[in-house]
């Protein structure tokens, strides 16, 4: 295992990724760690990451001094390895001006950590404060015009710097030079899986539940879906999961789940069938941000109401990953949104929360979900909002509305899915504005809704652009709604990019 530990960089969350894209098992852990601590969780090299202060800053960050002398390989990045520079009595000189962006350095002959890459490569450079003098026992390993020294080593005990991020893509090298540090220094074997992870995990599980309960509020998205085939394969049934079915859901998903987790891998799943309930709520209501809100609070108390009729539940599990830990704010990481899994439960609940997929990114879990036999169709689903068509039937909710959004919105997933389509576009779904127009269908004038088609590219849905779908699917797509959905006859298709719009209409 290679432990990361955190000093809150932006960039922090790659490493660990990078590495396990290796074959090699990584944490990212908290920079208090002790060195006793470490010793224990038997790392077989530490990473001290970069983050956002000066070493010379009041409350900077520090770590252990100890795990200096642990005698396991560590690699400084950035301010890691300024505080590696600062502990050894080198000079590192404090800069208000920062050095972002790409950077050519010059490598010296025979660097280890630089093994097999050439003497003059591009990296990319993010920092303020930089080191000027090297530690007596360090070598220069690498020089830029602008940073003397941008990468160092003492090789007797094992320690390397660089002032560049070596996990980021536009680091040429980067990669080799990780591969260099966990397979060549730490001598790591590169044959940890997936696989791995889930007996890892399942163990874990184990000895945290023993012979206790879990609950698990199941939406039948990626990660709530991971998170319970997970969990029920480590403890069976000693997991219930609820499913609520608020009746925005999209056409056969509420079948889908049931026949995959019910029918499939036979676990304990109750389906609240709460269609009435939410419809109610939301008669006569066309304020987008209440229509959330009513959704939000009603998913609560419905998922309370079956809890509470549940006897001995110990453990919550949550589907939690770690870019929504991240973008949460960490103890390092500044708060980009809030996320709120299962949308905030009661505090009285008194649950204690099992999140296996807290160290994990999307993809990861994706990859795991297929590693416990789940369907394609689960684990490729593409991001659906919590409040579901609730928010893509514009202005007030009804059933005949989410009729309409819910057959044209499986029209389209059908044709971009023949299309082959499906991987390529980010997320794609029908909304429901809420405005007739006049059309003529055989002779007869018509007075009847437009649906639009909103299908976007996207890395995170943090911004986004229009994916161009090509014309003759579009096409397709058009005369399929139009003849198949009753009360539509006409067809908008959304070319606007986030920002300015966002994904949802609502
Ligand atoms: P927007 O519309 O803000 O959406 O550009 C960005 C991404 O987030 C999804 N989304 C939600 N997901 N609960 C969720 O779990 C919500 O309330 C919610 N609102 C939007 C949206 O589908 C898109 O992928």
């Amino acid at each position: 295992m290679i432990l990361v530990l955190d000093f809150g960089s932006q960039y922090n969350q790659l490493i660990t990724r990078r590495i396990r894209e290796f074959g090699v098992y990584s944490e990212l852990h908290s920079h208090r760690l002790t060195a006793e601590e470490i010793k224990e969780m038997n790392p077989k090299g530490i990473i001290l990451s970069g983050g956002p202060h000066s070493v010379y800053a009041e409350n900077s960050f520090r770590c252990d001094e100890k795990i200096f002398d642990l005698g396991i390989p560590i690699l400084g990045i950035c301010y890691g390895m300024q505080l590696m520079t600062q502990q050894y009595g080198g000079k590192v000189e404090r800069s208000p001006k920062r050095e972002y962006g790409r950077a050519e350095i010059n490598v010296q002959e025979n660097a280890r950590l630089f093994k097999g890459t050439p003497d003059s490569q591009i990296v990319w450079m993010s920092h303020s404060d930089k080191i000027l003098e090297v530690p007596v026992s360090f070598n220069t390993d690498a020089t830029n015009v602008s940073t003397p020294v941008a990468a160092m080593s003492n090789e007797e005990k094992q320690l390397y710097g660089v002032q560049f991020h070596p996990e980021v893509s536009n680091s040429e090298y980067g990669n080799q030079l990780l591969k260099n540090f966990v397979y060549d220094i730490c001598n790591c074997a590169g044959d940890w899986t997936m696989a791995n992870f889930i007996e890892m995990e399942m163990e874990k599980i184990r000895n945290e539940v023993g012979d206790r309960n879990v609950l698990c509020a199941l939406s039948g998205g990626v990660d709530s879906s991971v998170v319970a085939a997970l969990i029920h394969k480590a403890i069976g049934d000693q997991l219930t999961c609820i499913f609520v079915d608020h009746g925005l859901l999209r056409k056969h998903e509420g079948d889908t789940v049931m026949e995959t987790f019910r029918d499939q891998f036979h676990m304990n799943i109750i389906k609240v069938d709460a269609q009435d309930r939410f419809l109610n709520k939301l008669k006569g209501v066309t304020d987008p941000e209440q229509k959330r809100k009513i959704i939000g609070n009603e998913f609560i108390y419905v998922f309370d109401d079956e809890a509470a009729k549940l006897e001995n539940m110990d453990f919550l599990a949550q589907g939690t990953l770690y870019t929504d830990i991240v973008e949460s704010g960490t103890e390092t990481a500044q708060t980009i949104k809030s996320h709120h899994n299962v949308g905030g439960l009661p505090e009285d609940m008194e649950f204690k929360l099992i999140e296996p997929l807290d160290t994990l990114f999307k993809d990861e879990v994706r990859a795991l979900g297929t590693e416990l036999g789940l369907p394609d169709e689960i684990v490729w689903r593409q991001p659906f909002p919590g409040p579901g068509l609730g928010i893509r039937v514009l202005g007030e909710v009804t059933p005949e509305k989410l009729e309409i959004v819910r057959e044209s919105d499986a029209i389209l997933r059908e044709e971009i899915r023949k299309a082959g389509l499906e991987k390529d576009i980010w997320q794609y779904f029908t909304v429901l504005p809420d405005i007739r127009s006049v059309g003529v269908m055989g002779d007869a004038r018509t007075y009847d809704y437009a649906v639009g088609i909103r299908a976007v590219t996207s890395i995170d849905g943090m911004t986004s652009d229009w994916a161009r779908i090509p014309w003759e699917v579009l096409e397709k797509i058009s005369t399929r709604i139009v003849n198949e959905v009753d009360h539509v006859n006409r067809i908008l298709y959304d070319v606007t990019s986030k920002p300015p719009a966002t994904i949802e209409w609502e």
